[in-house]
């Protein structure tokens, strides 16, 4: 019998490795798949019947006879679970079918069509597909890529490099792991098309340490697409291309990409001022593509797909899908694929089930330890980068942490404050001091110190106009978001200590 065990990172820490051994031992043959991203079935074990791939989850080591034997309780075929099913899985179509290293399976799902079309372009008609797709950047900029790519393509050089930033810090967010550890394949021919495009030849992915499982995944992925052609010699094309695996050492604002390219330079990872733009002087002063892995894993599927096909999804300028990243306080947490425009609230209430605590959601906080806390008064928000913009927030790499009405805001407040604190580069003053001194502030507020409010009020403005990147100039966002809708919190520790 066949069965599929996830060996994604989240699985294996639910114990995917015991269960899959436990398989083994009972004689069956166990393929180690991506996850389908519903972390709350993890380990979701699949068989294969009646032609439909049948789920039990979350599955132990104690119901593997059952499951075998068939007399374990099933979830049914697990395209056909509801989480799944109103997806619109387009940059992960693979992730959790396929076997993530097998080059085979990768092909006989679309893999590589993308990258033959591209091959028989020009940069500038591959640019041309790019700029009609509407992709924009997902590691939360969300700048046109195409335009991105175009101002590479059109620098004079003797090299240029397309860099995948996978230094995926956010809190809450996990789509970059999963693609890499589910379908490694995919970012590699994204990364290719890149260097097609701009005519760049080679490739780095400034992978984080704390993704252990990710960093094996794309190593062997990068081996096996090397012996067969799709890297060096791209598909006997004579165009060039290869990719090695730069691991960081675990500072958040390393994800920034111009400490990213320092940090890839072997300089410690502090912010350069921008211009010039990596796009014209990045990587050893050459053009570099600088794109998260999201975007560039997604570059595939536009061109097996059609620009147009991908662009006919989502809402405004915000074309195609997101992989939103739901986790905190919820029933149902993983990745979910969707078009943009989902009102917020959607997702938090008939997604991901409500809060797990069963208790009312008080705030939600969309975009990493920087983004904004939605209220519910505001769920009716889209999901997309104007709405979420207009609305005093970001969409930023698409996590959504959920908090239940226990959560207390001017401590998540402070924790913002304090993160800013403790992984600033030190470059600028507004984001070096006013982040320590943001703490203090809301401590005193803490306090019962009235007068520290617009204090804080100043601050936030400091940080948010005068830092040089986006970490001092984003923790307002949490910050005044917590005051503004939730000020109550702010003045009954006022009237406590009265
Ligand atoms: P940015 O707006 O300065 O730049 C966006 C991108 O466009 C950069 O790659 C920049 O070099 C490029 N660009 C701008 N103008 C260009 C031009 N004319 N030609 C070519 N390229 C051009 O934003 P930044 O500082 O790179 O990113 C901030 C975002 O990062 C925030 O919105 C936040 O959501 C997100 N973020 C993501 C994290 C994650 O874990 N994925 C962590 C922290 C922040
Ligand atoms: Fe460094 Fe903070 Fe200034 Fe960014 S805002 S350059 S992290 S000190």
């Amino acid at each position: 019998m066949k069965v599929w065990v996830p060996r994604d990172a989240a699985a294996k820490a639910l114990g995917a490795d015991e269960v899959a051994a436990a398989f083994e031992a009972a004689g069956a043959e166990v393929v180690r798949n991506g996850s389908r991203g519903m972390i709350w079935l993890e380990p979701l074990v699949e068989v294969e019947q009646d032609g439909a791939r049948v789920g039990y989850g979350a599955a132990t080591v104690a119901d593997v006879a059952g499951i075998l034997e068939g007399t374990a309780e099933s979830l049914g075929p697990v395209e056909q679970i509801p989480f799944f099913a109103k997806q619109n899985r387009l940059t992960f179509q693979r992730c959790g079918a396929i076997d993530p290293l097998s080059l085979a399976q990768y092909e006989a799902h679309g893999g590589l069509v993308g990258l033959r079309r591209a091959l028989a372009m020009k940069g500038e008609e591959i640019i041309d597909v790019m700029k009609s797709s509407g992709l924009r950047g997902r590691g939360g900029a969300g700048f046109p890529t195409g335009i991105k790519w175009d101002t590479v393509r059109l620098a004079v050089a003797d090299q240029k490099y397309i860099i995948c930033n996978a230094d995926e810090g956010d809190s809450g967010t996990f789509a970059d792991r999963m693609i890499m550890e589910g379908d490694p394949f995919c970012l590699i021919e994204g990364m290719v098309i890149a260097g097609l495009g701009v005519g760049a030849t080679k490739g780095y992915i400034y992978l984080r340490s704390e993704y252990p499982d990710a960093i094996e995944v794309m190593q062997s992925a990068i081996e096996i697409a090397r012996q067969n052609n799709v890297l060096g010699d791209v598909l006997h094309s004579s165009h060039e291309f290869d990719i090695e695996v730069r691991v960081g050492a675990g500072a958040y604002v390393c994800g920034e990409e111009t400490s990213l390219l320092n940090s890839l330079e072997g300089k410690r990872g502090v912010v350069r001022a921008k211009p010039p733009l990596p796009a014209l002087e990045g990587f050893l002063g050459r053009p570099t593509v600088v794109n998260n892995v999201i975007s560039l894993a997604t570059v595939p599927v536009i061109f097996e797909k059609g620009a147009e096909h991908y662009a006919s999804f989502g809402l405004g300028r915000s074309k195609g899908t997101m992989p939103i990243q739901i986790a905190g306080n919820v029933k149902h947490g993983g990745l979910f694929e969707t078009a943009f425009g989902m009102p917020l609230g959607d997702l938090v209430n008939d997604i991901a089930g409500g809060s797990a605590s069963g208790r009312p959601v008080k705030a939600v906080q969309v975009g990493g330890p920087l983004g904004a806390y939605f209220a519910p008064e505001k769920f009716d928000t889209p999901f997309a980068y104007e709405p979420f913009d207009g609305a005093g927030g970001l969409i930023g790499h698409a996590g959504v942490v959920v908090f239940d009405d226990t959560a207390d805001m001017l401590g998540m407040a402070r924790f913002a404050m304090e993160f800013c604190a403790i992984e600033s580069c030190g470059k600028c003053t507004p984001c070096r001091i006013g982040a320590v001194r943001g703490v203090e502030t809301l401590d005193r507020i803490r306090e019962g110190d009235a007068t520290a409010i617009p204090l804080l009020v100043d601050l936030c403005d400091t940080m948010k106009d005068g830092s040089l990147c986006a970490l001092g100039g984003f923790t307002p966002y949490p910050v005044m978001s917590a005051l503004e809708q939730f000020p109550e919190e702010f003045a009954v520790a006022r009237e406590a200590a009265e």
